[in-house]
């Protein structure tokens, strides 16, 4: 009989879920916007507090929070948006959306995340760049201070890609509070799920306001339909809401268990040819994904890992391959400090390993063994 499957991260619910979307229900309020919007608006940004308050508008996915910080920013056709090259699709496609143009920034080692250096060079390139599209890769949150820095000497509207990140924290800061806009996803695989759906956190009230104008199809304010501007269809449900409130209750729980399973695979991967993905010392990581980077030469793949894991019903996958190399994005420039691309490098050598946090320390055993078993012939 085949072992059980070890998923790569599947969503945890609890009870308090279903309560909140009874309540839905019970009010018969099935549409977007409602009471559990409002309180899920709330209570993030209740959690996320902190010296930088932010305003938080519910939407249908991290993409369309993304999409409409975009809009936020002024990036207009034509404009440059300097993007983290390492990344999942969904941070680059809003930038394109808008006819702007991405040019891609590589990243550094300590974090995997946009290379401070890197991005510099590329304003002495694009100085007129518009925008910095930054993404905290795997929850692990990026150079911040250096980052914030060069954005602001710029002038650079600073969008933060918090969408694997949310419960991270840099120099005890959340992230998402950081920029101009941010976006956070609850896609299923996410430390909190609604299912599909995400959030767009903005410094000042009156971006939320423009946000859920543009969200809500631009309707005027007035009761005949009358339209100035294109608008879009991206709020959250009311029945999704409710989900997302019940599983915020679970944010820290869900990060210390993310956090268990990195320790663990530290320890337990101790002797094999490789390191975890690395963090800053002043940072929380949310542990989102657990990594592996192989050393050079050491004779053994990723895919090869990954098929390894996968024969014994186990789900790994390769890190997020390189948006330089994507044929979507052909043509678009990509800035490097040097003549190796690191997010080249790091894609070739690593892989993401199985953090589902129902994963039992037995589980997670058995995942081990078949990864050290791959170096031992
Ligand atoms: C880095 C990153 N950005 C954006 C997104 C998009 O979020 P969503 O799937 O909610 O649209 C995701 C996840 O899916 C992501 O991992």
């Amino acid at each position: 009989m085949q072992n059980k499957r070890i998923p790569l991260a599947t969503p945890t619910m609890h009870e308090g879920e279903m309560g909140y979307i009874k309540e839905a229900f019970d009010k018969n309020w099935i549409a977007p916007l409602g009471f559990n919007c409002d309180g899920f608006e709330q209570e993030m940004v209740d959690y996320l507090g902190g010296e930088s308050p932010v305003h938080a508008l519910a939407l249908s996915s991290g993409t369309a929070a993304l999409h409409l910080a975009i809009k936020l920013a002024g990036v207009k056709p034509g404009d440059v948006v300097l993007c983290s090259d390492m990344t999942f699709v969904a941070s680059v496609n809003p930038i394109v959306y808008e006819g702007a143009t991405p040019v891609f920034i590589d990243s550094e080692r300590e974090t995997w995340n946009m290379d401070p250096v890197a991005l510099e060079k590329a304003f002495a390139k694009y100085p007129q760049a518009k925008a910095v599209l930054l993404v905290h890769l795997y929850g692990t949150p990026a150079k911040m201070d250096e980052i914030e820095e060069i954005c602001q000497k710029h002038e650079a509207v600073l969008i933060e890609d918090a969408a694997e990140a949310l419960a991270a924290t840099y120099k005890g800061k959340q992230c998402g509070t950081f920029g101009q806009y941010s976006a956070l996803s609850f896609n299923g695989n996410k430390l909190i799920t609604t299912s599909g759906g995400g959030m767009l956190l903005t410094k000042e009230a009156e971006a939320r306001s423009k946000a859920l104008f543009w969200a809500t199809q631009a309707k005027e304010p007035v009761l005949w339909y009358e339209h100035k501007e294109v608008g879009y269809n991206y709020r959250m449900s009311n029945v999704v809401a409710g989900i997302g409130r019940g599983q915020l209750l679970h944010v820290e729980e869900h990060k210390e268990k993310k956090r268990a399973i990195y320790q663990r695979y530290a320890e337990g991967l101790v002797g094999c040819p490789g390191e975890m993905n690395p963090y800053l010392p002043e940072t929380d990581p949310n542990f989102w994904l657990s990594c592996f980077l192989l050393d050079e030469d050491c004779g053994v793949t990723p895919m090869e890992i990954i098929d390894r894991l996968n024969e014994a019903n186990i789900e790994a996958r390769p890190i997020w391959n390189p948006m330089n190399k994507q044929e979507a994005f052909a043509g678009c420039d990509y800035v490097t400090t040097g003549d190796v691309s690191v997010g080249d490098d790091i894609f070739a050598r690593g892989l993401c390993l199985p953090s589902d946090i129902k994963m039992t320390p037995e589980e997670q055993a058995r995942v081990i063994a078949v990864i050290r078993s791959c170096f031992e012939e």
